[in-house]
């Protein structure tokens, strides 16, 4: 494989609205993050994602966008940004951002004037198609429920299409002039000094344009999942891809890490390696099986070790001989992972820094989602008023107009929440946290004032310093090649609580165990070995034998010429 700048370098995640507000408006923005970029940088990562932060009405958080050369004004200005890159830059630090084509907002320019009649010369930037006495063009149904056409309004029976919020109409990547104009956006903001992107929704631009419909799945109620169709026709998807990579961060090797939901694996080496139409794609094996043919949250089983293990352990021997794949624990579409993949007891730093261990060494590029490295957990809501997030509050709706009472329907959201990963950053036990001076735009974590960066940076022993280490180590010496793109090798998978695995490559060997049962346990190694890492005292190895106590993780260098 080819070495590109950003191999072996560890991503940082940021939710920029609930990371850092400078100005008391209760919303995070980019004064913030730059405050910040101290601590960002103190992590070790090298490459920061930043959510959305253009210009946009907010109907999805920000990927609702208006103008894509804007910044949201709630967020900043284009000059806080250039200082961003600019201060990042001089910290080793790439910024990567959000990029979402395959819809705009419907305030987007163009969709007001693809609006104004079918000769609008943007009429065919998006999908405008007529229904049938009253009835949409086909049964598809929306990723946030409902049916993914919205009545054009004034017009009998005619729709556009929209596969999340009815605000976020679905481009049309078959029109050769929107695809010329989307290389242009992006090389515009790889002029303005950013590193690459985060490509959106990357499998739902593949349409059948005849909108034939699907038979109907589980939900019972006649529809079907729009990501169903997406699964029908992901073939297309890469040349779509690689026309635009090649006209635009292609030759200027620019990061990309697309959001592959529903990716088919037999497409996987026409997205990935040094041909791929990107650098990476993130690992959505484990959240794929929590969601995958089920209605909604409320038909969603609770996430398990074994899942995550499972996920993970697939995408990483499918991806090793095809390129980088990206792990991640949580990100801003997922609760804590400390609450969902792990068992009550086990939902707190202990536990955090044990599933940090078994993360970290995955093959690939790890992004760190804010707040993972202080070991946030889910946040308590106690009434649907404090969530905010629109797919939340479908969900709320759907499990209560099947049979589940509105106490029931809120507990679900307490497990399944994207708001989880939203609530805003805890900085220190100030008022708010040090959020914000003012009011916050989302409830703080119940914990927020005891489990926060502050108390954190003064505790050795603390999750973030725990963090600290696990990057240092992915990064030190011949050891980031080894993690970065050596061999994947899973260890036995016969227990549920246990994630085994081992890395080799550069001349080095590291085996990564993490305990997750509720007793001490004994692993035989491959070879002799030395713990490099644990996340608790309660690890020794002799000789070949590794004893580890329960809810505890250790990676252990296997010593040259004594392994079998
Ligand atoms: C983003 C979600 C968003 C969705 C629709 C996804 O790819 O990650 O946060 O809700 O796009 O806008």
């Amino acid at each position: 494989m080819h070495k590109a700048w950003w191999q072996g370098k560890v991503a940082y995640q940021i939710y920029p609205r609930s990371f850092k507000d400078s100005n008391g408006d209760g919303i995070g923005d980019l004064r913030g993050t730059i405050e910040k970029l101290p601590y960002i940088a103190s992590l070790g990562v090298e490459i920061l994602y930043l959510n959305p932060i253009f210009a946009s009405p907010g109907a999805d958080n920000g990927y609702d966008i208006s103008d894509y050369r804007k910044i949201n004004p709630q967020v900043g200005t284009l000059a806080d940004l250039d200082e961003l890159i600019a201060r990042a830059k001089e910290r080793g630090i790439s910024i990567i951002l959000d990029m979402v084509l395959s819809y705009t907002s419907c305030e987007h320019e163009l969709f007001k004037r693809a609006l104004l009649g079918r000769k609008a010369p943007e009429r065919d930037f998006y999908y405008f198609v007529r229904g049938s006495n009253g009835r949409p063009p086909d049964n598809l149904r929306s990723f946030f429920g409902g049916s993914v056409w919205e009545r054009v309004p004034g017009e009998e029976d005619l729709y556009y299409l929209h596969y999340f919020t009815k605000e976020q109409p679905e481009l049309n990547w078959y029109n050769e002039r929107l695809r010329e104009r989307m290389s242009d956006l992006i090389n515009w903001w790889l002029d303005r000094g950013i590193a690459g992107f985060r490509l959106d929704a990357i499998m739902n631009v593949v349409k059948d344009r005849t909108f034939p419909g699907l038979p109907p799945d589980e939900l019972g109620d006649g529809s079907c999942a729009a990501a169903r169709m997406n699964a029908k026709l992901a073939a297309q998807a890469p040349s779509l891809y690689q026309e635009l990579k090649k006209h635009s961060y292609g030759p200027r090797g620019a990061f990309t890490v697309a959001e592959a939901f529903g990716l088919n694996d037999n497409l996987l080496d026409q997205f990935i390696g040094d041909e791929g139409c990107f650098s990476t794609v993130f690992d959505f094996t484990a959240r794929e099986t929590i969601e995958k043919n089920r209605p909604g949250y409320y038909a969603y089983p609770k996430g398990t070790l074994k899942i995550y293990r499972d996920g993970n352990f697939h995408m990483q021997q499918l991806t090793s001989p095809l390129g980088l794949v990206a792990p991640i624990l949580e990100n801003h579409d997922e609760p804590r992972a400390v609450s969902f993949y792990l068992e009550e007891g086990q939902q707190n730093a202990q536990g955090a820094r044990a599933l940090g261990t078994v993360f970290m060494f995955l093959r690939g590029i790890p992004f760190i989602y804010q707040g993972q490295e202080l070991g946030l957990t889910n946040t308590h809501f106690d009434s649907i008023e404090e969530i905010d997030d629109v797919q939340s509050k479908n969900e709320y709706r759907n499990a209560t107009a099947h049979g589940f009472t509105k106490e029931q329907a809120l507990a679900i959201l307490n497990v399944h929440s994207r708001d989880h990963a939203r609530t805003p950053l805890p900085w220190d036990d100030s008022p708010h946290a040090g959020f914000t001076t003012g009011r916050p735009w989302l409830k703080l974590h119940q914990d927020a004032l005891s489990l926060n960066v502050a108390a954190q940076e003064q505790d050795p022993g603390s999750v973030l310093n725990y963090y600290r280490a696990l990057v240092a180590l992915r990064k030190r010496g011949a050891w980031q090649e080894c993690f970065c793109s050596g061999d994947f090798i899973p260890g036995s998978t016969a227990d549920d609580h246990v994630m085994h695995y081992l890395r080799k490559g550069a001349g080095k060997c590291a085996e990564i165990v993490g305990n997750f049962s509720t007793k001490e346990r004994v692993f035989e190694l491959s070879g002799e070995g030395r713990i490099l890492l644990c996340s608790i005292p309660e690890a020794r190895v002799e000789g070949r034998r590794l004893t580890l106590g329960a809810t505890g993780a250790a990676v252990v260098e296997i010593l040259p010429g004594r392994s079998s």
